[in-house]
């Protein structure tokens, strides 16, 4: 049998992938993306992106890392040598690309935590978020100076990974989310029943739920409901690869993966409900249709909320407290799984110590965070995130779609899972994998890229996108490369745990 670690139980390893899917995504980017694109209007896509591409998608890494046993460059590596520079890949650009801004967000999110106490964010709230707290430079090559209090909240944040990670699997990352996730929906629960009691929190609920079907023909839409969907379940990132690789024999992969999917979008709609209600109450307090009273974007979380929390009737600072204290912790028990992603690999490949490795990293994403801690932070962070959705994750699916349901085989990839879970999805399941998950991404993929050589992403000089976006991917493609061509210092690639496991099903099958 494998001696890889496992989950202590099936119940931990739910608890730790709805960790890894429901974070910032569910609760500071959903709403500003659902209210961006029509609110309600939004749902409709959202359900069919989840069912067509998210739920698959899911299965499709789950059950990969399941049967290869191994972080990403030892799945793929497993099944063929060539394809070990795609789990290194996204390894980096997750570990040292996404979680380098994440931990940024969280900055903030802690940063705000301690503001709500004493609601230093005073009356104009957008001008506090982007001039007094981020100091917000006019260009990407302004760097400026490093805002301190965001540096310090990185650190802090790091070293809460760290402590986590560090512990292992079952005694860190299980642990923790077990703690946390239950934390979480308790918090969110409180928050959403609050909200719902304000005055306009009606008016809020039902943009949200009102489909505006004009603004369902857009292809945009689309586009972003997919791209909320990747980020939401964590696609295309490794993690969910590195999470199944801990799991037993015999697991029921298809119904662990229905289970995280929906609990990940109740928490999303809980949100969405929660932040509406808000957004309501907003528009009943300034007496003006929603529509005009709140702004969308990535400050919807850092401006929007607070304005609100300013007009509370009472308990202003516990509600802050709450909020921001809901991000933070959906946000660690995420970046977690994204830190394991890096770790995880190189313990697979190269047998280092996971505590010494864990320490590097971190020390690492201290310095990269850093970058996100200027004042030109909000700018890097808007185009290395683009890079990383709509780059770097949907070129991952789209590759994992091709070797895992081409090259392996869907047929025979999904009949494996199949025999050990309620939820059999035969046909459907590669029909979706094969030729619509494929088709989606390329299509998503060449939109947005024609869309950029129209007009540059943001707004930003053709130099920033090149040096800043370009410039990190093809960095984390060439050390990519490095780590794959360097030589394996553990016998991982010789074991046949997958061997033994077609045994066990074998087995199984005769029973
Ligand atoms: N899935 C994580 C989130 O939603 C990355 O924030």
């Amino acid at each position: 049998m494998s001696n890889r670690p496992h989950w202590k139980s099936r119940i931990g390893f739910l608890l730790v992938v709805i960790g890894s899917a429901v974070g910032l995504g569910n609760i500071w980017r959903f709403p500003y993306v659902a209210y961006k694109n029509g609110g309600g209007a939004f749902l409709i896509p959202y359900f069919i992106a989840l069912l067509v591409v998210g739920i698959p998608l899911l299965i499709l890494e789950q059950g990969w890392g399941y049967m290869q046993k191994g972080s990403a460059p030892v799945a793929f590596a497993r099944f063929r040598k060539r394809w070990e520079f795609l789990g290194w890949w996204v390894a980096i650009f997750i570990t040292f690309g996404l979680m380098f801004y994440y931990s940024a967000v969280l900055s903030w999110c802690l940063g705000y935590l301690f503001f709500s106490f004493d609601l230093s964010w005073g009356v104009d709230t957008q001008a506090y978020f982007f001039n007094s707290f981020l100091g917000v430079s006019d260009s990407p090559f302004n760097i400026g100076e490093i805002r301190w209090p965001i540096f310090f909240g990185i650190i802090f944040i790091w070293f809460v990974n760290w402590a986590i990670v560090s512990r292992g699997i079952r005694r860190g990352i299980e642990v923790a989310n077990k703690i946390g996730i239950p934390l979480l929906f308790i918090s969110l629960i409180v928050m959403l029943v609050w909200s719902l009691m304000l005055p306009g929190a009606g008016e809020g609920v039902s943009a949200f739920l009102t489909p505006d079907l004009s603004k369902i023909l857009s292809p945009s839409v689309w586009n972003d409901a997919f791209g909320q969907i990747f980020f939401t379940l964590s696609l295309g990132s490794g993690t969910m690869i590195v999470y199944a690789s801990y799991l037993p024999a015999r697991s029921r992969i298809n119904d662990n993966a229905m289970i995280t999917a929906s609990a990940n979008s109740l928490v999303e709609v809980m949100a969405g409900f929660a932040v509406f209600s808000i957004l309501g109450y907003i528009a009943f307090v300034k007496g003006m249709p929603l529509a005009d009273a709140v702004k969308s974007g990535p400050g919807l979380a850092y401006v929007a909320y607070p304005q609100a929390i300013n007009n509370l009737p009472f308990g202003r600072e516990a509600f802050g407290v709450l909020f921001f204290f809901t991000l933070l912790l959906a946000g660690i028990t995420s970046s977690v799984s994204m830190i394991e992603t890096f770790i995880s690999s190189a313990i697979d490949k190269f047998g280092w110590s996971r505590k010494k490795i864990t320490t590097v990293v971190c020390l690492i994403g201290v310095a990269g965070g850093s970058i996100f801690a200027t004042n030109a932070g909000l700018l890097w962070l808007d185009i290395i995130d683009h890079m990383v959705c709509n780059v770097g994750m949907i070129t991952m699916g789209f590759l994992e779609a091709i070797v895992v349901a081409w090259l392996f085989g869907g047929t025979k990839f999904i009949s494996k899972l199949d025999k050990f879970s309620k939820f059999k999805l035969g046909k459907f399941w590669v029909f979706c994998a094969k030729i619509f998950i494929p088709l989606v991404l390329f299509v998503m993929f060449m939109a947005d890229t024609i869309k950029n050589i129209q007009k540059p992403y943001g707004g930003y000089p053709w130099s920033a996108l090149f040096v800043i976006g370009f410039g990190w991917l093809a960095a984390t493609l060439v050390v990519a490369r490095f780590f794959s061509k360097a030589k394996w210092r553990t016998d991982h690639l010789k074991k046949k745990y997958h061997d033994e496991d077609e045994a066990l099903l074998v087995e199984v099958d005769g029973e």
